[in-house]
């Protein structure tokens, strides 16, 4: 499964392949809103600004999906690498800082460890998660043997 790498929390997150940003930083408490989000936010709707991050690293660029035309319009005087998480599924390993506008302590020497220590590049599989479906079947094969 992909990681994404929080370099701000300074924490790696496993998340499905495919999986909205936004919603794998909040599931996991990672704040991604500044004040200004903190206090309104669209819900992942791509229409507040305010769930900015930057992806960290040239070699996981293309980690996410292609930036959407909401982001196209709205980050258009931002840098390259800003996202709106709410509009970004992760692809594969990835590092992000979140809240990019503002200043990160010992950002270089951050960077660097997060760049430096090996990130799983995923995806590689959806997880098999036994369903109650599937417990059902393996429950009435049992059951079946045991009547032989
Ligand atoms: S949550 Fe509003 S733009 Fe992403």
């Amino acid at each position: 499964m992909p990681v994404i790498r929080f370099v701000r929390e300074g924490c790696d997150v496993e998340c499905y392949p495919g999986e909205n940003l936004r919603d794998v930083a909040i599931r996991e408490g990672i704040q991604l809103y500044g004040l200004k989000g903190q206090l309104g936010n669209c819900g992942g709707c791509g229409q507040c600004i305010t769930c900015f991050v930057s992806v960290v690293g040239d070699d996981v660029q293309d980690a996410l999906t292609a930036r959407t035309p909401v982001e196209d319009a709205k980050l258009r005087r931002r840098p390259e690498d800003w996202r709106l998480a709410c509009q970004a599924l992760v692809e594969r390993s990835v590092r992000v800082l979140t809240r990019p506008q503002l200043k990160l302590a010992d950002a270089e020497n951050r960077f660097a460890a997060a760049c430096n220590a090996p990130l799983p590049l995923g995806p590689t599989a959806w997880p098999n998660v036994a369903t109650d479906e599937d417990e059902l079947v393996e429950e009435e094969a049992a059951t079946a043997d045991e009547e032989r």
